[in-house]
């Protein structure tokens, strides 16, 4: 049986590191994808809320999502890949970075990730460091 790679090697291959995967999904195909709205979710929640989406891609539906949201919510797309597009929106933040090293600064209330986890070798230890 061949060796697997580990998560740093993997991060760097092709599998990972490619340009043809579908980075560009919109606030609607999150909604559908999740199965529930993110957007609906944070707005009827008192307070300020931080969401975090791992693996955002170019975050246009993060974009999108600060729009129709209370301007004390703060959103983090995390990416292996700095492939991010748009106009930059106050609240929004964008990070290049592995969900397998990055801490955030400050405790999320909401954690998304769509079409992401299965490009990281050891999901386990991902899925341990979102919910810690
Ligand atoms: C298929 S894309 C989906 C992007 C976005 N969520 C969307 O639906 O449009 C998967 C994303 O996961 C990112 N990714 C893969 N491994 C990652 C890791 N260890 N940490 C953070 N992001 C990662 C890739 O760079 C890529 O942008």
């Amino acid at each position: 049986m061949p060796d697997l790679l580990d998560d740093d090697h993997l991060e760097q291959t092709a599998v990972v590191a490619n340009s043809a995967m579908n980075r560009d999904r919109r606030l609607p195909a999150y909604r559908r994808e999740l199965g529930f709205d993110p957007v609906a979710w944070l707005a009827a929640r008192p307070g300020p809320q931080r969401w975090l989406d791992v693996g955002c891609g170019s975050a246009l539906a993060l974009f999108e999502a600060a729009e129709h949201l209370p301007g004390n919510t703060r959103i983090t797309g995390l990416d292996l890949v700095g492939y991010f597009r748009g106009t930059p929106k106050p609240g929004v933040e964008l990070v290049t970075g592995s969900v397998l090293s990055w801490s955030p600064d400050s405790p999320i209330d909401l954690i998304t990730s769509v079409h992401a986890i299965h490009y990281v070798g050891d999901k386990l230890a991902a899925l341990t460091r979102m919910s810690s």
